[in-house]
């Protein structure tokens, strides 16, 4: 385990890839050779295959969640897909303000909020992503950005709720682009975070908050980036495609807890 005995979290974010025979045999592949119970293994598949994807899922020992949601009860959103919904399709975990909802689709801060609190009240483990882009880095903005994204996502959250809640530090530049932060700038951006939620909360919150990587993680990185002490798993976009490079990006994980 880590110092604090945080468990990892492994998350695959299929993103919007894969039809339904390559969602149903990527699942298969993904149980087939799954034996942790040292590590929270996530998929995250598109949401037309949910219902089919937590099917194969259940028994095994697998969480199986969606990448977005919206913040309403059932009724006029066209489009869009409730956390009741979610449930019913036994998802329990979501991934709110990822950045490519914040970016390409224009998510704001607020909206952000409002899913992550309506993913807690649902009982869903929300997963908050946050991080800045090339030009914030290259202005030294990183942990400004960081800051301003996890005040705003985590406002009127509960300590007594933070259960329920992981912060993904995915820098955008590093998503999708094969740069991955390296091991030491990923864990300064983790150790502030932590920081960050001791003042918020306090040390027993931040001590307990598991803050994953993303943004080109793969098997040939997985390790280093978790060995450090603020790094407690990822959230993989590509390679969790492959099952093999997901596996073997769990099995760093694992590999910190023993
Ligand atoms: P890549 O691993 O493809 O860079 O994607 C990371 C990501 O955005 C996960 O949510």
């Amino acid at each position: 385990m880590t110092q604090t005995n945080r468990k990892p979290f492994v998350g695959g974010n299929w993103k919007m890839n894969t039809d339904a025979a390559a969602a149903s045999s990527l699942i298969d592949a993904v149980i087939g050779s799954l034996n942790t119970d040292s590590v929270d293994v996530a998929v995250y598949p598109p949401f037309v295959y949910l219902r089919e994807i937590a099917a194969k899922a259940s028994g095994a020992n697998i969480l199986v969640g969606a990448q977005d949601c919206w913040h309403e009860g059932n009724g006029a959103f066209t489009g869009e897909i409730s956390t009741d919904m979610l449930k019913d399709c036994s998802v329990s975990t979501v991934l709110t303000g990822h950045s490519e909802r914040r970016h390409v689709i224009g998510e704001s801060d607020e909206l952000v909020n409002l899913k992550t609190k309506a993913a807690i009240a649902a009982g869903l483990i929300a997963v908050l992503c946050v991080g800045e882009t090339l030009d914030q880095r290259d202005d030294g903005q990183t942990d400004a950005v960081n800051e301003t994204q996890i005040r705003a996502g985590l406002a009127g959250v509960s300590k007594e709720s933070l259960g329920l809640v992981v912060i993904a530090y995915e820098p955008v530049w590093a998503i999708g682009t094969g740069k991955t932060a390296t091991p030491e700038d990923a864990q300064n951006a983790h150790r502030t975070i932590r920081e960050l939620i001791a003042s918020m909360y306090d040390q027993q919150a931040s001590d307990a908050m598991r803050i994953i990587y993303g943004g080109s993680m793969k098997p040939g990185n997985a390790s280093e980036l978790m060995a450090m002490p603020d790094i407690d798993g990822g959230l993989i976009g590509g390679a969790a495609l492959k099952a093999a490079d997901f596996h073997a990006i769990i099995d760093a994980g694992v590999s910190q807890t023993a």
